[in-house]
């Protein structure tokens, strides 16, 4: 307990409380100026240091209390310094592409005044229908919780007093990414075993790696809207896990629940939300209005809970050092991208593409080749993604430009082909006549940033027709085709995918995106990522994950129209491989599943070295199992290699997924150079949840293998009651 909060506490009015729990957005400085007059507890962003020091100073100087403000700012992935965006670095399968992201952001904002920021959003996201997939960190919840991890302690680093951090939100608590139908701000309904182990679990890391806060989601959970949900905003995130952070509500959440049918009006929304766990009003009506009036009076909402908030707000501030220090240095703001900022967007950009195809090892593309670049990412600068700001630093350069750049000696042509949604005969045939007389054909195709992100979920996840006619009437010419893919969501390539040679999915990798795309083209960069979320065949697969449960009736083989036309008669005789679970109209799985990518070169595995027992109290005791297997890069160039460790508990109370990722390690080697890739497996590895929310450790056999992509070895692990004799 602090002294000053305490302090502070005892001296503040009921108004002033209150509106200490509120964050509005004001696009006019004079009504900014105003609240911050008034006392409120935070603001959004006015885009300058300057800016964001004169609104601190009228808090601090002229409000009746002088408490300074939390000023919040999404930087989801950069400020004015654009990163890959979250799915792209989740390909990355390297958390420090993250760190490198958060640390480089925070600096950047907090530098400007941002003091607080909405960012990292860990919702598991299985659906790529929904918009929203691109701010997260795909499907994984063991791959997404090392990214939340790696993001968090980015942000705040040791301590949020230093001048280059912020304070991190974990966002949007809870299942959120579960959205019915993929569609934004949907419904949820799930057991709690599914609660616990895949969307409750990223934020459990979040909140064990010091997230300061935490932003209630959209949607409601069994029936319970997310802001007016007190068993998990107050009983599992504060009481169960200890947080004793700020969960702050989404943008105008807490009014909706009157549209959730919940509340009657916006004062009795904003005591439910308040009530359960909600300790920032995000938007609504103030909280106090201008002479002084409280929305809610103490009969309405408890106050012992909104004094909670309130020292929960006030501590936060406290550890920001805002107390103390409320305002930045205008001289060292930075405004713009620093050369070591753009470096590290560079380095990061470079590690998220994955190279899903290479049939004739068309890439990279040889030095003196004639190249046809076309499509609409050919000559676009729209690589910076969902979730950026208007100040960002703009992207600079097309595909066309960084690829004459980076390979001077190929003779390259440009031509449009297709725009993103459409595209004349005269474009295509302009392609077909120059693809005939090349080498190789780069299409560079993919989504615009407007079709991701918030409020952007789609029913439909092909590419766009007119890309789609630009790649078979090329492909009909019989030169070699590479697709590079921007997009912001794993999309069906159904209809495409085996006409073209290769397939480097590019996503949205921010200010440095086309230097990177055309580095990996060129093979000055070997493409090292891996897919994070599954890329289905069809959109009816979805959702789709990589680590679902068998079922009573796994398929061992695709989908096929039978030819019986009455197959009912079948009657209890169904049960050949026709009547297991999958379509009847497509292949069995998806088409690029996690964990997939190639490489310009190739890497074996071997000698996977793992103890073979273990008893349930040796693990419960903290001891664990290592795992060791040595990988080797067998091929002409360096390469990076990612390996996973999957576990499968084989026999189990409830039923479990067919794998789980359990670790995962990126490595870089030059040819002919072997490493040993280490990982250790303990109790919580092994461990499963139950329907009535417990943890627990069942003895029984495990299936343990390490995977690559490309080969896999595998092992027994007997978890046993006793020791053997
Ligand atoms: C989004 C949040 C975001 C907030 C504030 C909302 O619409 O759902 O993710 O942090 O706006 O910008």
């Amino acid at each position: 307990m602090s002294v000053r909060v305490e302090a502070l506490l005892a001296r503040m009015t009921w108004q002033q409380k209150l509106f200490q729990l509120q964050i509005l957005w004001r696009r006019d400085a004079t009504e900014q100026h105003d609240l911050a007059r008034r006392g409120i507890g935070a603001q959004f962003w006015p885009p300058s240091a300057a800016a964001a020091n004169a609104l601190q100073r009228i808090a601090v100087e002229e409000s009746e209390l002088g408490i300074p403000l939390l000023i919040a700012l999404d930087v989801v992935h950069g400020q004015f310094t654009i990163f890959p965006t979250p799915l792209a670095q989740a390909a990355s399968f390297d958390p420090a592409v993250a760190t490198a992201d958060a640390r480089t952001s925070a600096a950047e904002a907090r530098a400007n005044g941002v003091n607080w920021t909405f960012s990292p959003m860990v919702d598991v996201t299985r659906d790529a229908r929904w918009g929203r997939v691109v701010e997260g960190f795909g499907e994984d919840v063991f791959l997404s919780s090392r990214f939340a991890q790696a993001k968090v302690e980015g942000y705040q680093r040791d301590e949020l007093s230093r001048p280059d951090v912020v304070a991190s939100c974990l966002k949007h608590f809870v299942a959120y990414g579960a959205a019915e139908a993929g569609r934004d701000y949907n419904t949820t309904d799930m057991s709690r075993r599914r609660l616990r182990e895949t969307y409750l679990e990223t934020f459990r890391v979040g909140v064990a790696a010091g997230a300061a806060s935490v932003m209630a989601s959209f949607n409601a959970l069994n029936g319970t809207p997310m802001h007016a949900n007190p068993g998990l905003l107050t009983g599992v995130l504060k009481d169960e896990w200890g947080f004793d952070g700020v969960v702050v509500g989404d943008a105008d959440g807490v009014a909706e629940l009157v549209d959730h049918g919940v509340a009657a009006d916006e004062r009795a929304a904003v005591a439910l939300a308040i009530e359960a766990g909600v300790d920032v009003v995000m938007g609504g009506t103030p909280l106090v209005d201008a002479d002084g009036t409280a929305l809610l009076t103490p009969e309405e909402v408890s106050p012992a809970r909104v004094d909670d908030a309130v020292r929960r707000i006030l501590t936060l501030k406290e550890r920001l050092g805002l107390f103390d220090e409320p305002y930045v240095d205008e001289s060292r703001a930075i405004s713009s991208t620093p050369e070591v900022h753009r470096a590290a967007a560079r380095a990061a950009a470079e590690r998220c593409l994955v190279l899903l195809r290479n049939e004739t090892g068309a890439l990279p593309v040889r030095g003196d080749a004639r190249v046809l670049l076309a499509g609409p990412y050919a000559r676009s600068t729209d690589h910076l993604g969902a979730w950026v700001q208007h100040f960002a630093t703009p992207v600079a350069q097309t595909v066309a430009d960084a690829l004459a750049a980076t390979m001077p000696d190929a003779a390259l042509k440009v031509v449009e082909g297709a725009g993103f949604f459409e595209a004349t005969d005269d474009q295509i045939a302009e392609a077909v006549h120059h693809a005939a007389g090349s080498d190789i054909v780069v299409l560079a195709l993919g989504e615009p940033s407007t079709l991701s992100g918030e409020a952007s979920s789609r029913a439909d996840i092909t590419l766009p027709a007119a890309q789609v006619r630009l790649i078979r009437a090329v492909a009909a010419t019989g030169t070699p085709v590479a697709v590079v893919l921007g997009t912001g969501r794993p999309l069906v390539a159904e209809d495409w995918v085996e006409d073209v040679d290769a397939l480097l999915v590019s996503w949205h990798l921010g200010v440095e995106g086309p230097a990177a795309i055309a580095d990996a083209l060129s093979g000055r960069v070997n493409p090292g990522g891996r897919v994070p979320m599954t890329f289905p065949r069809a959109v009816g697969q979805l959702p789709l994950h990589h680590d679902h449960e068998s079922t009573g009736r796994p398929p061992r083989t695709g989908g096929r129209i039978k030819d019986d036309p009455n197959p009912e008669f079948a009657g209890p005789d169904n049960l050949g491989d026709y009547y297991t679970s999958k379509y009847v109209d497509l292949p069995l799985g998806p088409r690029f599943g996690f964990g997939d990518g190639l490489s310009y070169t190739t890497f074996s595995l071997a000698d996977l070295r793992i103890d073979e027992m273990i008893t349930v109290a040796d693990l419960e005791a903290g001891a664990g199992i290592d795992v060791r297997v040595r990988v080797e890069n067998t091929g002409s160039v360096a390469g990076d290699d990612v390996i996973m460790l999957f576990v499968r508990d084989e026999l189990a109370s409830t039923t479990q997924p067919v794998r789980r990722l359990r670790g995962f390690t990126r490595v870089g080697l030059v040819p002919g150079e072997a490493t040993i890739v280490s990982f250790r497996l303990d109790a919580d590895d092994l461990s499963l949840w139950t329907e009535d929310e417990r943890r627990v450790l069942e003895p029984g056999d495990f299936a343990i293998w390490v995977d690559d992509g490309t080969s896999q070895l595998h092992a027994r692990l007997a978890v046993t009651t006793e020791r053997a004799a």
